[in-house]
């Protein structure tokens, strides 16, 4: 039965932890399946503002189960501080309800360092990760020296295997130059994280085949973006993991036939927070407008994100590579008062011209390619106040109509505001 896919059609911050929220309802297993802490997914309900690392944005709804996947990268002391954070506020994160799958892999905070180490070492090139030992550890999960969180479940091997792991990675720091960290001190606080998530580490795949088989609706739910997948995003700006579609089931362990809706989040602009490519980027006033009206400041890292123009061939792309059923549009309120709007419509090299993201997208020859944008009338009301399509403004309708036009799939969702009731499913 039906396993609903949530992802990132930009690059990353799309209001997907929204988007969840807003679907949570009719869920039994809320699940991410790749990324770790370097994700940041914020829901708005009822005037409190809650910033999700790890945990699934489906958290807030007590009737859902929520599990971390087997493809995501796990940092336990930070696990362990969302879920006294969300204790703190009188949600039920108890064992029964709150699932940590076996086969996720561990960050270490060497891993951090080494991150930290490769960012130095990448001088003007830098990605701009988050630095939160992502890139690393997907590294030793694929060399396979990583430690999976199942080792958890005996806290004191755990801590002795901590430390081995510790001693290796100083290796590599010194020889970039940087601090080792003390094996002990690490494997001790890890081995204490242990003996708290110990009783919240499951078998994942079990979990996510017997709900599917069970006939109950699993809500997968993607971190980062499109453009940010590992193999089909703009590499090397990349992140580690598999944030398309695709990624659900690998990281997650179920089968494509079970996939009944692939929901794509997009902001009705773009953002992209650290290095890489950005055509329809805005570096003028219209770039600082859009930053101060969508708070465009990352919530993992509080970054200020660089802000641009909507651009269609990436949501296109989207389309394509994730087999999105439909679009949810999130931020449209932001748009509210800018004259007039630009969306890109196309790519131009010399007298080539594509609808679609040009070849290589991300590697070398980008720069070749130029976006052709198409003029759009704006709107001045504010939007916060909408709940139907109709309350829109004319211009505003155009715009969505516009959208879906070129993308050949509904949007099924419209956000006109951080909060829950901010929607409107038209
Ligand atoms: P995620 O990583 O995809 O979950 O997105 P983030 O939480 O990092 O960033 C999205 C930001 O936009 C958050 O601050 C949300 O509260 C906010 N947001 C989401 N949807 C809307 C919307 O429709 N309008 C406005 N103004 N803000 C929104
Ligand atoms: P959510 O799930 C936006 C970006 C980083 C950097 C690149 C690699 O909240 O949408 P990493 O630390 O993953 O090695 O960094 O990816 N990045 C994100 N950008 N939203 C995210 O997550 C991101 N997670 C990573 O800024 O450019
Ligand atoms: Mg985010």
């Amino acid at each position: 039965m039906p396993a609903i896919i949530i992802v990132g059609a930009q690059w990353g911050d799309e209001g997907k932890g929204r988007v969840v929220d807003n679907l949570a309802g009719e869920v039994h297993l809320a699940a991410r399946y790749n990324g770790g802490d370097n994700a940041g997914h914020t829901v708005v309900a009822e005037g409190h503002t809650l910033r999700l690392h790890l945990l699934p944005s489906a958290v807030l709804h007590p009737y859902v189960t929520c599990l971390v996947g087997a493809g995501v990268v796990v940092n336990p002391v930070r696990l362990v501080a969302e879920l006294d954070e969300l204790a703190g506020l009188g949600v039920d994160v108890g064992p029964e309800r709150v699932k940590l799958a076996a086969a996720a892999h561990i960050i270490l905070p060497t891993h951090q360092a080494l991150d930290g180490a490769g960012e130095t070492a990448r001088g003007a090139a830098a990605i701009g990760t988050t630095r939160r030992g992502i890139g690393p550890a997907y590294a030793d999960k694929a060399a396979r020296t990583g430690l999976r969180a199942g080792l958890m479940a005996d806290p004191e091997d755990f801590g002795e295997r901590v430390a081995e792991v510790v001693r290796a990675h100083n290796r590599l720091l010194e020889s970039a130059g940087v601090a080792p960290l003390s094996p002990a001190d690490v494997a001790a606080q890890y081995c204490a994280c242990a003996q708290r998530l110990r009783p919240h580490l499951v078998d994942g795949t079990a979990l996510v085949g017997e709900t599917l088989e069970a006939g109950r609706v699993l809500l997968c739910e993607g971190a980062q973006g499109t453009l940010l997948d590992l193999d089909h995003g703009t590499y090397p700006y990349v992140t580690s993991s598999s944030a398309v579609a695709g990624g659900a089931l690998t990281g997650l362990g179920f089968g494509p036939r079970h996939v009944s809706r692939v929901i794509g989040v997009a902001k009705a602009y773009t953002t992209r927070v650290g290095g890489g490519p950005f055509p329809s980027e805005l570096l003028d006033e219209h770039g600082e407008r859009i930053r101060q009206a969508g708070r465009e400041y990352g919530t993992t890292t509080g970054r200020p994100r660089r802000c641009g123009w909507l651009d269609l061939p990436i949501l296109r792309y989207a389309v394509r590579v994730n087999g999105l059923s439909e679009l949810a549009l999130t931020k449209l309120d932001v748009l509210t008062g800018i004259h007039p709007l630009q969306v890109v419509v196309a790519y131009r090299r010399g007298r080539e011209e594509t609808r679609h993201l040009p070849l290589g997208f991300g590697a070398a020859g980008l720069e070749e390619w130029r976006p052709v944008y198409e003029e759009m009338a704006g709107w001045d009301e504010s939007l916060g106040e909408a709940r139907r399509f109709t309350d829109l403004p004319a211009a505003a309708r155009e715009y969505v109509a516009r959208i879906e036009k070129a993308i050949g799939i509904p949007i099924t969702l419209i956000g006109v505001g951080p909060e829950r009731k901010q929607t409107i499913v038209p």
